[in-house]
């Protein structure tokens, strides 16, 4: 098909609201968008919603022996969760090996970051219904709870929508469950990248606000599955959060016997600079969710889980679909564990995101367009006063050729492809600091 014809072709079958542009996939490459269309080619500040985590045709991924195992996963499409292949145990050795952290012995694969968190859900519901002797199927559990922070976004799958609250748009409408909403104390970071004060009292205010939900059962008999949060909010604005709060989650946690759940879709499998965000803390999670640049998506949980004989790590089915995963994203995702551990990626992608993050304070500085400059590795934003200035910015980068995300009521991030050079970070500097300019003059 022409790449003139698609986005029209398309239209006549579905929504189309996406990037006007139409992807090439061999011309693409490392950073760089190439538009079959156009021909033009757009600089990589968004990676796909970050999960494109070596940007487009890396020459690892040409190797033949990977290759031969691609098409062979892709020519047939196995249930992963019943049908076991050498590929699918090379790429669980591998994830294992250079992704799990110590100590987490259970493993868990799907298709989505939704469900992924969904399952994380799921297997602390039955944790705590057992917890709480209720062990036979038939028995109640409609009143357990999982607590979650506001602007919060776990997806949008039938659990998850009870816990995403960022824009109505996405979960208005649909019946939801009513579970505890904590106020999400993010800190706010000032010209030089010093933490601001103000945290202090939502701090304060979170934690009167869990305090309310443990007070209303004994620390052994509260019907609180599960404290879910993401160890940075990613589409609520990119809000950080102090290692002293996410400490004081997992006591609450371990105190009142629900397990801690992060969901690391959008800041984990490499990001960060580390495996994952939440090892930048050292605030070690029961569960873990994750997704998108992993390929694969799932979860990873700790020892706790065995506190319960029958969990649903353990026994058959409670926990299950089909596909178990996709073998093709198995494949695709082993090979990138292999990729960003020889090409020394971690270390890489940190240095960049600190080479964009001081690039981005000076812009702060010198044109007084945004402010509150954070980020670690791959995962940056910014906040500006008005959330119009923020969408003409990020529409004004795409007219020049670089994708960048909004976040949150008046933020915009950047995702980074880990592969980014230093010449192409300096090119993104270059064109906010130009787009900001254009915006002055307007
Ligand atoms: C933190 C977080 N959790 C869950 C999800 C849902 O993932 P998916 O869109 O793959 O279902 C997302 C997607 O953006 C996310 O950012």
């Amino acid at each position: 098909m022409q790449a003139q014809r698609v986005l029209d072709e398309l239209a006549r079958h579905q929504l189309v609201d996406g990037y006007p542009l139409v992807v090439d996939l061999e011309k693409s490459e490392g950073s760089w968008i190439h538009d079959a269309a156009s021909g033009e080619r757009y600089l990589d500040g968004f990676t796909c919603f970050a999960s494109m985590p070596l940007g487009y045709n890396h020459p690892g991924m040409r190797e033949p022996e990977f290759l031969k195992s691609l098409t062979n996963a892709a020519l047939c499409n196995v249930s992963n969760a019943d049908l076991y292949s050498r590929e699918m145990a090379q790429f669980v050795d591998t994830f294992a090996t250079h992704a799990t952290p110590e100590g987490y012995c259970h493993h868990f694969w799907i298709a989505g970051g939704g469900l992924a968190v969904a399952n994380a859900m799921k297997a602390a519901f039955d944790w705590k219904a057992r917890l709480l002797g209720r062990n036979n199927f038939e028995d109640d559990v409609n009143d357990l709870v999982i607590v979650h922070f506001k602007q919060a976004f776990h997806g949008r799958t039938g659990y998850t929508m009870s816990v995403t609250n960022t824009i109505p748009d996405k979960v208005g409408l649909f019946p939801k469950f009513n579970w505890p909403r904590i106020t999400n104390p993010a800190i706010e970071f000032d010209a030089d990248g010093n933490m601001m004060p103000g945290f202090e009292t939502t701090e304060a205010q979170a934690i009167a606000e869990l305090d309310a939900v443990f007070a209303e059962g004994s620390p052994t008999q509260n019907k609180v599955a599960a404290i879910l949060i993401e160890p940075m909010q990613g589409e609520g604005g990119d809000n950080h959060f102090r290692t002293e709060f996410l400490a004081k989650l997992r006591e609450y946690a371990d105190k009142h016997q629900c397990l801690l759940i992060f969901d690391e879709v959008q800041t984990g499998f490499f990001g960060s600079g580390k495996p994952w965000l939440w090892q930048h803390h050292g605030v070690a999670p029961d569960v873990v969710a994750f997704g998108k640049k992993a390929q694969v998506c799932g979860i990873y949980a700790n020892g706790r889980m065995d506190e319960i004989e029958h969990n649903v790590f353990r026994r058959s089915s409670r926990i299950n679909s089909t596909w178990g995963g996709n073998l093709v994203d198995m494949v695709r995702s082993r090979r990138y564990m292999e990729l960003i551990v020889e090409d020394g990626l971690c270390d890489h992608i940190l240095d960049i995101g600190q080479h964009v993050i001081d690039g981005m304070r000076s812009l702060a500085k010198s044109t007084g367009a945004f402010h509150n400059v954070r980020g670690v590795g791959s995962l940056i934003a910014v906040t500006f006063e008005h959330a119009e200035a923020r969408d003409s910015l990020v529409r004004d980068m795409f007219n020049h050729k670089v994708i960048v995300l909004p976040c949150g009521e008046r933020s915009m991030r950047f995702r980074l492809p880990l592969v980014m050079t230093r010449e192409e970070s300096d090119k993104l500097l270059n064109a906010v600091e130009a787009s900001t300019q254009r915006m002055a003059a307007v």
